[in-house]
């Protein structure tokens, strides 16, 4: 007899599949691989690369830069990178004109980089007028506020611009109200109707955005000014879900959630609610706090970074903007 006699003991052992690491490879459910990923890049006027402090290991990359970063997101198989300029101070206007220039640093970057890798790799152009506009806001700001039809406008030449420049899907961060639909139609009106829209759908107020308005240069010129008249408010969590409807009623081909860790259960929400292609970007924040605690050797880096990006897997999200895709399709592809 080997019962003891301190019996009975569990008929259901969840540690039974847990014992070997053949198991638990054979019963994941959720898996990460290099194609979940999506890489934002920051491009500066100039070459070289320039460190960005709040964001350490990610470099500002100058025109003579692109084409290797290009190279390596092919080879390691990434399919699809982020761009952001850091728009020279000079050019930063009241009404943000240098957003509809075709020759700015943005048009000249995705020109390059499709010159260079042609379709073997996706390119994702925001379109927000803050890396241009002197006040740091998304939008054209009138006695104090942020005008929504305006900007609008602005918006939609934007697009067109970037879609003439050769960009893939446009990614509107701005947080207007009935933009995607405006785009949508001056897209195809253009005829950019293969032209994609990933909807930056729920993007919520958030202070993780900081080491990004340094890397683009906006943090000076937005100042203490908050974004909360027209970004969510993390409160909230059904707007987010009436958010995404509008944005896909509007065409949308896929949505985004934003920031990532602290809101997978708007990603989860989402996915479950529409089940259309659903990104989180792990913003600039998250990076910093992760890199700057793998730095004083109090996280693991790569194990919490993989951890992390397998979340955002879980909570049922079909990709990620991440700072680390470089580095994590690296570790991926060894
Ligand atoms: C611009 C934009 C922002 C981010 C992406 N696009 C900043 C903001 O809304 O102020 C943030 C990304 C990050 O923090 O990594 N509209």
């Amino acid at each position: 007899m080997s019962q003891s006699i301190r019996g009975p003991y569990p008929t259901t052992r969840m540690r039974r599949v847990r014992r070997h690491e053949w198991s638990r490879r054979l019963v994941a459910e959720n898996r990460l691989c290099v194609s979940d990923l999506i890489w934002p890049v920051f491009v500066f006027e100039g070459k070289g690369r320039q460190p960005i402090p709040s964001l350490p290991g990610v470099d500002r990359l100058g025109t003579d830069q692109i084409a290797r970063m290009a190279d390596s997101a092919v080879r390691l198989g990434i399919p699809a990178i982020a761009l952001f300029p850091a728009t020279p101070i000079e050019l930063k206007t009241e009404d943000a004109a240098e957003a509809l220039n075709q020759d700015n640093l943005v048009c000249r970057t995705v020109r390059s980089v499709k010159k260079h890798v042609g379709d073997s790799l996706g390119v994702i152009c925001d379109v927000a007028l803050d890396p241009y506009s002197s006040h740091g806001h998304d939008g054209l700001v009138r006695d104090g506020y942020v005008v929504n039809d305006e900007t609008i406008e602005m918006l939609c030449q934007q697009a067109i611009v970037q879609a003439t420049a050769g960009c893939d899907i446009i990614a509107p961060s701005d947080m207007m109200d009935g933009r995607i639909g405006a785009i949508r139609k001056a897209l195809d009106y253009g005829g950019f109707h293969d032209v994609q829209i990933m909807a930056y759908a729920a993007k919520y107020a958030s202070a993780f955005y900081g080491p990004f308005r340094d890397a683009v240069g906006s943090a000076g010129n937005l100042g203490t000014a908050s974004k909360s008249t027209y970004q969510q408010d993390p409160a909230q969590s059904d707007e987010a879900i009436q958010e995404v409807a509008l944005d896909l009623a509007e065409g949308a081909d896929s949505v985004m959630v934003k920031p990532g860790m602290p809101y997978l259960d708007i990603v989860h929400r989402v996915k479950a609610t529409f089940g259309v292609p659903t990104f989180a970007y792990q913003v600039s924040g998250e990076y910093a706090m992760l890199s700057a605690a793998a730095q004083n050797g109090w996280l693991d880096r790569k194990r919490v970074v993989l951890e992390s990006l397998l979340g955002f897997k879980r909570a049922g999200a079909d990709g990620v903007l991440t700072y680390f895709a470089e580095e994590v399709a690296q570790w991926l592809v060894e």
